[in-house]
């Protein structure tokens, strides 16, 4: 589903080409190549995904004055470096499904992931080389490497079921809220807005990212496969512990916790019966009030910036969030 759907049905004709440019962008990216490639380019770039992170760049560089080329290319690589970490993460994940299709391990093979994945990679930093602006580059490859960090992080962390609460955030925080904050950043960089605003932007960015992948954590678990277009479940069936598990094991006695967290560890066969469980036990509004906390201090940042329409953007953006199905 795309973001105009999900987060602001009602665009100005400058989102509306901005959402058109992009998908050009990858469109003639994947048609310059032949062969295996384009096939794979093609099938992962096109028409899929909300573009959450080129909509924040773009909204962003409507504070000030930015060149529309640059922005173009910034939001473009943006969402060629989310792609690469999809990718990645379905492999280890061991998904079937994103954004409505087969992964791409599923459709090409495990190797093809590990491959796209780098070549996007590198195709997006050619791109934000070529801005000539080496704060901007570095703002992602700092962010990319906090992705990974947090990825790795967590994947050393599964069926580590004592997981503290302020652990379990800083992997949000290095995983999610990274790539939001710099594409939020970059944007207003693009546009050359002073220091505390870019500061505005980048917290911003990195709040509602948290927020974003709590949401997603709860919709591991209660979510739809059917509406999110991906495969659901995985956090469980991999030990990974999310905020509603650890709040769950949290509230339980000793004994109930040992029983519980035995069930993590081989939770096949019982995967319904341990969400029954999880949900009934009320732990899902305490997670959402979670949510709403961040965005509550997401939408204070906001308060930094200049009256201007995008500002009102990315409050709905924010208010969006909390429900999101997808
Ligand atoms: C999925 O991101 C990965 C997470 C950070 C939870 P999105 O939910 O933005 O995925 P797409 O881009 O819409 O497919
Ligand atoms: C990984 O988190 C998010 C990334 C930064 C790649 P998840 O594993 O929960 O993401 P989904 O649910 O597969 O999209
Ligand atoms: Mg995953
Ligand atoms: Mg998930």
């Amino acid at each position: 589903m795309p973001f105009s759907s999900l987060f602001v049905p009602s665009l100005d004709s400058g989102y509306l080409e901005f959402f058109k440019a992009l998908e050009k962008e990858f469109s003639s990216f994947s048609a310059s190549k032949d062969g295996f490639l384009r096939r794979l380019t093609e099938y992962i770039l096109i028409n899929s995904g909300k573009r959450l992170r080129p909509a924040l760049t773009f909204t962003a560089s409507r504070f000030g004055r930015a060149d529309g080329r640059e922005v173009l290319e910034a939001a473009t690589a943006v969402e060629m470096i989310h792609i690469s970490t999809l990718v990645h993460d379905d492999l280890v994940d061991e998904a079937v499904m994103r954004r409505r299709k087969p992964t791409v391990g599923v459709q090409f093979g495990d190797g093809a992931g590990v491959l796209l994945g780098d070549y996007l990679y590198a195709e997006a930093f050619r791109r934000l080389a070529a801005l000539g602006r080496p704060e901007i580059l570095r703002v992602f490859a700092d962010a990319t490497l906090a992705m990974c960090d947090g990825e790795i992080g967590q994947y050393e962390g599964r069926y580590k079921f004592d997981i503290l609460e302020k652990d379990y955030f800083s992997f949000l925080q290095r995983k999610t809220a990274s790539l939001m904050a710099a594409s939020a950043w970059a944007g207003g960089a693009l546009a050359g807005l002073p220091p505390e605003q870019l500061k505005a932007l980048e917290t911003f960015g990195e709040r509602i990212g948290v927020a974003f992948q709590v949401v997603d954590d709860i919709l591991d678990l209660e979510g739809d496969e059917a509406e999110t277009g991906k495969t659901l479940r995985t956090d469980l069936l991999h030990g990974k512990m999310t905020l509603p598990l650890i709040r769950y094991g949290r509230n339980l006695g000793s004994s109930e916790r040992t029983a519980f967290h035995k069930s993590l560890t081989n939770p096949n066969g019982q995967v319904p019966e341990i969400i029954k469980k999880v949900l009934e036990s009320g732990v899902m509004a305490e997670c959402r009030a979670d949510v709403a906390s961040l965005l509550a201090e997401a939408e204070r940042a906001l308060e930094s910036l200049p009256d201007h329409p995008s500002r009102k953007l990315l409050l709905d953006i924010s208010r969006r969030l909390i429900d999101r199905k997808s």
